[in-house]
Formats: structure tokens, C-alpha cells, sequence
């Protein structure tokens, strides 16, 4: 069994205006009808071997992602609520420790909720793919091949052996019907690096020897929690205490307040990847994005043949490379290049498409200044 945890605690300030606090990317229907959480949930229809996901989102979004998960109808194993974020590594722990309610400890596949994935039934053969990996105590992330030296993901280089080494014992697909793929299979993981600076990044994808971390695991609830309590014990204590105090409201479980709040703040990929030596990669091709920027989006939105891409009631004439996000009146472009331009009821964004990335240094002057 595979119990998918849909992280959405993330508030997504790069795609402001649209991406707001209290309407963060993940709620939105930015590709699609759609919002990535609705996506993210369907595209696993049909996986075998799929169960009721657990959800974490901040307590401020309950009530959007309820009606969400409704409209699909899905009735979550648990909607775990956090009072405030403390990064991954502590709500993939509480989803950890409900998983396991019970004496099960199952396969825990965590995707992020804001994320795009083009091709769905390949991304399910690759969880199916992974699940023998994870199933023999590695923590699997799903490895892209780069495309340029972005600073905002992890990178992971692998060792050329699979999981089991060329002589191990062969990984058994059991358990996991037909669709796992003869081929490809998980690779031992040599080093994997958070976040690094630029001229590491670059000299990382000119040897070509990484992939980029697309931020989904697969692993069983019980080894997530082991190297958790080895690298990262305040995390895993807190999380725990947080658990044990937390309430029913309804459909939400409110994770303990005062436990949560003293939790220390960690991505899992500084807290467990950077450190493990459990980790394994399966290399996928799949039409991933994380949608993590205005020219993210622009690179997978449907565009015309001049390479203009519309969202809404838009016309532009003599343009090239723009990706234009009209609301609830008319976006006009006259002329322009390589240029983003969002205009929301209370907010206009016109920004050069290469400089995007600063998108959430407008949220943070606007944050500085109340
Ligand atoms: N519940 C909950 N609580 N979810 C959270 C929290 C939190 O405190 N913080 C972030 N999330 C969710 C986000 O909504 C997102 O879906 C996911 O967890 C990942 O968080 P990001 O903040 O988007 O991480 P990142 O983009 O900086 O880096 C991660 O993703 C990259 C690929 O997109 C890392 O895993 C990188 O290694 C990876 O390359
Ligand atoms: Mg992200």
C-alpha cells in the first residue's frame, strides 16, 4: 500500500500578484481547470495500490483545501492542520506518525502540491518502479535531467549501480501489479546537495552527472522517522508531540499549537537528503515542472507560434515570448518581448521575463512595509 501526502503549506510568493498568502499558487487553476492540488490528486487515479492521501496544509487554507478535495470527492485518510510552517521535514513527520496509526507502516509517496506533470501515466509507472526501492529501506526521490543551473532545486548525483548492486538480489515488483516497467530502476545515491550556489550549479550540470531533485519521495514511514530521529531528533520530537496533542475539529486534525511553534524550521532535503546514506534516485522524463516562476509557467503554457502564451480575455499584436495573465478586464500588448505582464483586481505585475526570480523581492518590500 502507498499512502500519498499531499504537502501544500507553501505560499508560493513568485507568482505574485496571483499567488497570495492567504491564495497561494497551489490552490489555483494555473494549468488546466484544475488547481495543482486538484491535479496533483488526479493524476494518481488509478495507481494500484493507491490509498486515501494524507494532507498537511497550513490551518489558515483548511477550508479551501476541504472544498477542494470535495469537489474531486475525496475523503482524506487525515487533513493534518499546522498553526504555522515549519518547512517540510516536520509535516512530512506528522504524516509519518498518523500514517503508522494503527501498527501499519506503509509506503509514503509525498508529492508537493504545485507542481505540473505532463505525462501522468509515466510519472504512475515510476512510483510503481520506485515502490521496490522504498520497500527495501531507501528514500527514492524522482531525479530530472537539468536544463540549466537553477539554484532553487536540490541536486543529486547517483552512482551508476542500481539499488541492490549488479549482483544483489533482484528488487521484486510484488504487490505492485503489471504496470512497473522492466526497465530503469533506482540508483544508489552518491551526494545530494541542497540549494547550491550558482557556480556550483553550473559546474554540476556541465559534468553532467546530476539530476535535479524534483522534490517527490517515496519511502516507508518507518525509515523516514529513523534517519529523522538521527539527524534531526528536535524535529521528530516535536512533530511527535504535536501529534499526540492534536485535536479533531471536524474533518481537520489541529496539530498542538505550543508544540508546533517550537518546532524547528527544516526543509527535509537540508534535514534527511543532505545527510542520509539510504537515498536512492529513479531518473524520470515525465513533462515535470514546479511552475516555481512567471517564465516556469510561460515555458509550459500552450503558446502561440510567435511564443506568446494567454491566459484570459487577452490580445496582443507584434509580440514575441510573452506570457500575458489577464483578470477580469482586457490585457492589451502592443510590440513587446520577453515580457510577463499579470494584472489582478488589486494588483499589475510587468516584469522582464528574465528577471522574474526577484518576484518575491516586490512581496517582501510590500511585506516590509505592512
Ligand atoms: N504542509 C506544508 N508545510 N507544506 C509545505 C511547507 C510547510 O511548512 N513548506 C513547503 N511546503 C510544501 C510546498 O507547498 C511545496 O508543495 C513543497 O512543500 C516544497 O516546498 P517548496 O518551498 O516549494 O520547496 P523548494 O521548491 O524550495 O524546494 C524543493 O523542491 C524542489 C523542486 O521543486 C526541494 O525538494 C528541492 O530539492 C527541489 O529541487
Ligand atoms: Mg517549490
Amino acid at each position: 500500500q502507498i499512502i500519498p501526502v499531499l504537502l501544500s503549506g507553501g505560499s508560493g510568493t513568485r507568482l505574485w500578484p496571483l499567488s497570495r498568502e492567504t491564495h497561494p499558487k497551489q490552490f489555483q487553476p494555473l494549468v488546466g481547470e484544475q488547481s495543482l492540488l486538484q491535479a496533483t490528486w488526479r493524476r494518481l487515479a488509478g495507481m494500484p495500490g493507491a490509498a486515501a492521501p494524507i494532507v498537511v496544509a497550513n490551518e489558515e487554507h483548511r477550508f479551501m483545501v476541504a472544498e477542494q478535495l470535495r469537489q474531486l470527492g475525496v475523503t482524506p485518510a487525515a487533513l493534518l492542520l499546522e498553526p504555522v510552517g515549519r518547512n517540510t521535514a516536520p509535516a512530512i513527520a506528522a504524516a509519518a506518525m498518523q500514517a503508522q496509526a494503527g501498527g501499519a507502516d506503509p509506503l509514503l509517496l509525498v508529492l508537493p502540491s504545485d507542481h505540473v506533470i505532463r505525462d501522468e501515466a509515466g510519472f504512475r509507472a515510476a512510483v510503481l518502479a520506485a515502490a521496490p526501492a522504498a520497500e527495501a529501506g531507501k528514500l527514492v526521490t524522482f531525479g530530472i535531467v537539468p536544463t540549466g543551473p537553477e539554484t532553487g532545486y536540490g541536486y543529486i548525483k547517483s552512482a551508476a549501480l542500481p539499488v541492490g548492486g549488479p549482483s544483489g538480489p533482484k528488487l521484486s515488483a510484488k504487490g505492485f501489479g503489471t504496470e512497473v516497467p522492466p526497465t530503469g530502476g533506482a540508483r544508489v545515491v552518491e551526494r545530494f546537495v541542497e540549494k547550491p550556489d550558482l557556480a556550483t550549479a553550473q559546474a554540476y550540470v556541465a559534468s553532467g552527472d546530476y539530476f535535479w531533485n524534483s522534490g517527490m519521495f517515496l519511502f516507508r514511514a518507518s525509515r523516514y522517522l529513523e534517519e529523522l530521529a538521527a539527524f534531526a531528533p528536535a524535529i521528530l520530537a516535536a512533530a511527535k508531540t504535536a501529534l499526540a496533542g492534536a485535536k479533531r475539529d471536524a474533518d481537520f486534525l489541529r496539530l498542538d499549537r505550543a508544540a508546533f511553534e517550537a518546532c524547528p524550521s527544516d526543509s527535509i532535503d537540508y534535514a534527511v537528503m543532505e545527510k542520509t546514506s539510504h537515498a536512492a534516485v529513479l531518473p524520470i522524463d515525465v513533462g515535470w515542472s514546479d511552475v516555481g516562476s512567471w517564465s516556469a509557467l510561460w515555458e509550459i503554457a500552450d503558446q502561440d507560434p510567435d511564443g506568446n502564451a494567454h491566459h484570459g480575455d487577452v490580445l496582443a499584436i507584434d509580440c514575441r515570448n510573452t506570457l500575458a495573465w489577464g483578470g477580469r478586464r482586457l490585457v492589451s500588448l502592443l510590440g513587446l518581448q520577453d515580457v510577463i505582464v499579470v494584472d489582478t483586481d488589486d494588483a499589475l505585475l510587468v516584469a522582464a521575463k528574465d528577471q522574474v526570480q526577484k518576484v518575491k523581492e516586490i512581496v517582501s518590500v510590500l511585506k516590509s512595509q505592512g
